[in-house]
């Protein structure tokens, strides 16, 4: 691929979108920009990634550089993405987190974070495993926050809409009519999941919503493009609202290696990594 030199309104545009969200666009990766960065441009006629930095720096209210960053943020995402971590949550993972809650004498309530949650898929995910299992835990409660630094990707997750063709991306269509309602072309999530999901705007580099602990937490594909420092100091976070024996899920390219010691590779549940006791 052609190298491309980055210009002074390049580095500009990528300080501001790791300043504001630890995600660092490489030079290798350089040419994200003016394709990401397209839809805003066409939609104020400004013509050039400098002007558009210029409008950007002009901008007092900052709410240009908001839509520069969420279109410079990658949303990937899709039901059940990588099937076999759900299956790993459904058949080891919950059963498990409700026998340590039950040992300990708490309430009969799960608690899971996603922690960049993209458009909702992951967490909507999570609410269908649980129901679907309903019958092996009849009595027992999931809460699920969801949490993401996207304006637009958690407005998406809140109105529950899910367009037609990411529907399709790892939903068969049993599941689909099972728990989407069609909505014109599209889909909106039905009345049982509604509300069993949290969706939250939150920067994870600064949290200020997740309370508590967690009994799962997933952060996949997340800290791919965080330097070093950030990823230490998120997992600081995440093992601070980690309940006692609880999980971390990270991406399949995500690893702890060198970076915390407060999570350990759990060799019964492959990407699955455990909080260490504190003691
Ligand atoms: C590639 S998506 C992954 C979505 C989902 N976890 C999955 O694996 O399908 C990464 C998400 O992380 C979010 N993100 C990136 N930096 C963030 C930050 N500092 N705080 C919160 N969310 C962030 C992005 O907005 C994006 O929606």
């Amino acid at each position: 691929m052609r190298e491309i030199v980055a210009t002074s309104a390049m580095r500009m545009l990528t300080e501001l979108l790791e300043q504001k969200t630890g995600q660092v666009l490489s030079e290798s990766r350089l040419w994200r920009l003016e394709t990401a960065l397209g839809p805003v441009m066409r939609a104020r006629a400004i013509h050039s990634l400098e002007a558009l930095g210029e409008a950007v720096q002009a901008d007092a209210s900052g709410g240009l550089a908001t839509h520069v960053v969420d279109a410079l943020l990658n949303n990937e995402t899709s039901f059940f993405r990588d099937a076999h971590i759900f299956a790993m949550i459904g058949n080891a993972l919950i059963p498990e987190a409700i026998a340590r809650t039950q040992a300990q004498g708490r309430e009969p309530t799960l608690r899971i974070w996603c922690a960049g949650c993209s458009t909702g898929q992951e967490a909507w995910s999570l609410a269908m495993l649980f129901e679907n299992g309903r019958a092996r835990w009849p009595d027992w409660r999931l809460e699920i926050l969801a949490t993401d630094i996207s304006h637009s990707a958690i407005a998406r997750a809140q109105s529950g809409i899910v367009p037609q063709i990411e529907a399709q991306r790892g939903l068969p269509v049993s599941e689909m009519l099972r728990w989407m309602e069609p909505e014109g072309d599209d889909w909106r999530i039905g009345p049982a999941l509604r509300g069993k999901v949290d969706f939250r705007r939150d920067n994870l580099i600064d949290p200020k919503v997740p309370s508590g602990y967690y009994d799962l937490i997933l952060c996949r594909n997340v800290l791919l493009y965080f330097t070093p420092e950030r990823k230490r100091d998120l997992f600081s976070v995440l093992a601070r609202h980690s309940a006692p024996g609880g999980w971390l899920l990270l991406g399949a390219g995500e690893t702890t290696i060198d970076l915390t010691t407060d999570f350990a590779a759990c060799p019964d549940h492959r990407g699955a990594y455990r909080r260490v006791d504190p003691a």
